[in-house]
């Protein structure tokens, strides 16, 4: 809740809102969210609508520049995007520096950070032709970065981008192709990714979007800030979420527990375990990106799905059935979130548990990229310099060694 605490030794009143659950960091005219009834909209347009007919490509496009683009428009933006996405060839010998075992999170936090060093003519973010390359170069470099990761994880040799090919298309073959072999996607895998994207792209000032907003607040340029918001969105209370559904499922599956023993363990907060996918800041209710995301899960299982994901849609439905009947879950209004469902449609595709927070990343790309330039461009910005309430020692003096007690 918001507490007042009057500061020691400094004039003037601070307000102490751990955690920010009160407390509005912006303004912002980039997503709407209403946690009680459900409600996310994009620059005005509910995502429904956006994940049945939009692409992830136009959604970017929206994000960044507040309004849907014409055709000639997006032919152009689509095409600077697919010119873009070849890395500098010394970027090879980046991603063989680290073990092959590394964690993709680490690994693209440091290369999306590394990009500063190649393209020093984009850092500068007040200059308005350096901060739309800066844009178009992580649009398009991103995707390319995290299938060299995915590659290199298990020793594939890494594929070149096709610019010919679609965004997610380009994407797919280049985390899934074989040099030399035709690439044949069901069109139905590229469309449930296109969307599962869209449903990442923004969230408003969610912890790693905030944490983009404060680092550009001190003029860091674009590469440094979405460096760090994809540190921050590595954590399993955010993105690495996805990753940690599975876990659970697995653990679950494993160990031959019931779902109902497991929801008692979370309800005891045994070993502090909790329902991975389920709760949310913001949402009060179902999240709309879940039930959109469940409907999915469904369709891709059904065509590409093993008896094992079977399995774990199976548990996954039973968790989500036991919890929404129960009083621990109902009470703290915890539903689940767009995490519970998204692993399995990832373990579907054919992707390592480890590349799944990689995928929101890439979905929340344009998002990070649209708020940190709405932050840049604003007259009334200040540099993010939260204030603290001091709860240690008063004054004391030193005291030699000899002397301690
Ligand atoms: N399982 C069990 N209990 C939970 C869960 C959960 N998933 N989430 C919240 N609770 C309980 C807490 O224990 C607490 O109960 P208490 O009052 O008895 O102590 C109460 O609900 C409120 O929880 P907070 O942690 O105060 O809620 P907060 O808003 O700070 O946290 C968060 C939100 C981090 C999403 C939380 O619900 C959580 O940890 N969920 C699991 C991780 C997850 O799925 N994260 C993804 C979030 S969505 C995203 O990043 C896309």
């Amino acid at each position: 809740g918001l507490g007042v605490a009057k500061l020691l030794g400094t004039t003037g009143m601070v307000a102490l809102d751990p955690g920010f659950t009160n407390t509005a960091s912006t303004t912002s005219e980039i997503t709407y969210i209403d946690g009680e009834v459900g409600i996310l909209r994009y620059r005005g347009y509910p995502i429904a609508e956006l994940a049945r007919s939009s692409t992830f490509t136009e959604v970017a496009y929206l994000l960044i520049n507040g309004e849907l683009p014409d055709a000639e428009t997006f032919e152009r933006f689509k095409r600077r995007i697919a010119r873009h996405r070849l890395l500098h060839e010394d970027f090879r010998s980046f991603f063989t520096s680290f073990p092959s075992s590394g964690h993709p999170m680490a690994i693209l936090q440091a290369g999306i950070a590394g990009l500063a060093t190649y393209y020093e003519d984009t850092l500068n973010p007040h200059d308005p032709y350096e901060r739309e390359l800066a844009t178009v170069l992580l649009l398009s470099k991103v995707p390319t970065m995290v299938s060299y990761i995915a590659r290199r994880a298990i020793g594939l040799p890494l594929m070149y981008p096709d610019p010919r090919r679609g965004y997610v298309e380009d994407f797919l073959h280049m985390t899934f192709g074989m040099p030399y072999q035709s690439f044949d996607i069901d069109p139905s895998v590229i469309r449930a990714l296109d969307m599962l994207l869209i449903l990442h792209a923004d969230h408003e000032q969610n912890c790693s979007t905030s944490t983009v907003r404060l680092v550009g607040s001190s003029d860091a340029n674009m590469y440094a800030s979405v460096a760090a918001g994809v540190g921050a969105l590595s954590g399993p209370l955010h993105g690495g979420a996805n990753e940690a559904v599975l876990r659970m499922l697995d653990r679950i599956q494993n160990d031959g527990m019931t779902t109902d023993e497991f929801v008692r363990k979370v309800k005891n907060k045994e070993d502090g375990v909790r329902l991975m996918g389920f709760g949310h800041r913001v949402y009060k209710s179902y999240d709309p990106r879940a039930a959109l995301v469940k409907a999915t899960a469904h369709d891709v299982l059904a065509r590409l799905g093993s008896a094992d994901g079977d399995r774990k849609l199976e548990i996954a439905m039973e968790l989500e059935e036991v919890a929404l009947n129960d009083e621990y879950f109902v009470s703290r209004n915890l539903y689940p979130n767009v995490d519970f469902y998204t692993g399995l449609i990832y373990q579907a595709m054919g992707f390592p548990t480890t590349m799944f927070t990689p995928l929101f990343a890439l979905g929340r790309l344009p998002g990070w990229i649209a708020q940190y330039r709405e932050m840049i461009s604003d007259p009334a910005k200040r540099i993010g310099r939260p204030r603290q309430v001091y709860t240690g020692q008063i004054e004391r003096h030193y005291v030699a060694m000899h002397r301690r007690e």
